[in-house]
């Protein structure tokens, strides 16, 4: 059995980057123009990618985040004049669990999504530099590296009874790919706790991974999957697009019994803020009337409340 080990950060700068290739590039969600999404909001294009690393090198720590350098020049900093026009380290959470998927410690894995502005009608308006140089990688690339980085989006270190509620929206879907292989097949620690992951997506073919949730789900009794499709499902209280936290508000009983037990919220994706809906569904569950920001407060200095968004 391996030990859980404690995050290190920053192994590696800008100006001392780790180097490594591409395994695999994988689309998760449907070809451009194939999948539900209409047109006219553009396009949504999620990526798997697997980069090999020695784990002795590069000693992540699931729930940490790496940093990714796009090669070239930034224009803008060029146009400014500056010295270093490179450009600036984009973070990405990292989806693969502590010692690689079947312990293997030899790669770390992504899921990265185009980040584009469209037009009204659809058509690409702003490109993402980073998203789309990673989202372009073919198998062998190089892959300029920092990190790790984070040490405090973490799973419990020592064994844990409580039950846990990941949280996550579009590409916040990462880490908990990660953590719950780590929980229910590699087994660092002895959790004998509850999983509960909610998760939102645009579109229900924008859920991505779902082969792998679902196979979870079959295979462990304490692995319970709760999807939120914004644009095609209704929440029951107003009609309007279902969101996580009204799956929070439905999900009443489970989110007492994390309270009541010493149990652990993790949220995790975009857009910014949007935590905040969440928290103040699971401070109504708690009845406490006091207000959001020392609720918030209140739950993290307690080990129950984990955010990462972006
Ligand atoms: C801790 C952390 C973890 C993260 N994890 C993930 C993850 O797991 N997966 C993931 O996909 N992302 C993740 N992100 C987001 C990621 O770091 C990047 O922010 C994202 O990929 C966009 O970077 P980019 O270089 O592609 O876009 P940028 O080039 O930085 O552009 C940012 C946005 O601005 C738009 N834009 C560009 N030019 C203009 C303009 N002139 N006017 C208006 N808009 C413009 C772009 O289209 C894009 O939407 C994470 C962020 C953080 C902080
Ligand atoms: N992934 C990236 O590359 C990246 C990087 C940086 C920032 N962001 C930002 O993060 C946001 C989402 O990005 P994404 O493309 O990863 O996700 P996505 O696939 O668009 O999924 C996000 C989901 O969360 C829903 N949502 C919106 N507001 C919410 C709220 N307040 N509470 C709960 N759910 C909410 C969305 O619903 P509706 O959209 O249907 O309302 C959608 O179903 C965007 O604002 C984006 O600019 C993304």
């Amino acid at each position: 059995m391996k030990p859980v080990r404690e995050p290190q950060i920053n192994i590696f700068k800008k100006s001392n980057p780790y180097k490594a290739k591409v395994v695999s590039n994988t689309l998760l969600t449907p070809t451009a123009g194939s999948g539900k999404r209409p047109k006219k909001e553009g396009d949504s294009q999620i990526h798997r990618i697997v980069v090999a690393i020695d784990h002795k090198q590069y000693p992540y720590v699931i729930g940490q985040s790496a940093g990714i350098i796009p090669p070239g020049e930034d224009p803008e900093k060029k146009a400014k004049g500056l010295a270093d026009a490179a450009y600036t380290v984009r973070l990405y959470s990292i989806s693969s669990p502590s010692y690689s998927f079947g312990m293997k410690e030899d790669t770390i894995e992504f899921i990265i999504k185009r980040d584009n502005v469209y037009d009204e009608e659809g058509d690409p308006k702003f490109k993402g530099v980073c998203s789309n140089y990673v989202c372009d990688l073919k198998e062998g690339d190089e892959v300029i590296m920092t990190g790790p980085s984070g040490k405090k989006f973490l799973l419990p270190t020592t064994d844990f009874s409580g039950d846990i509620m990941f949280l996550a929206t579009g590409t916040g879907i990462a880490p908990f790919i990660g953590m719950s292989e780590e929980l229910l097949e590699h087994k660092l620690i002895n959790f004998t706790g509850n999983i509960i992951l909610v998760y939102g997506a645009p579109y229900s073919d924008e859920l991505v991974m779902m082969d792998y949730l679902k196979g979870l789900e079959s295979k462990y009794k304490n692995f319970k999957l709760v999807t939120a499709v914004s644009r095609e499902e209704k929440n029951p209280f107003d009609s309007g697009r279902m969101y996580i936290s009204h799956r929070v508000r439905m999900l009443e009983n489970e989110v007492k019994k994390i309270l009541s037990s010493g149990g652990r919220f993790y949220i995790c994706g975009g857009p910014k803020g949007m935590e905040k809906g969440v928290i103040e569904e699971i401070q109504k569950i708690a009845g406490d009337t006091g207000s959001y920001e020392d609720y918030k407060h209140h739950l993290e200095g307690a080990h129950q409340l984990f955010v990462e968004t972006y």
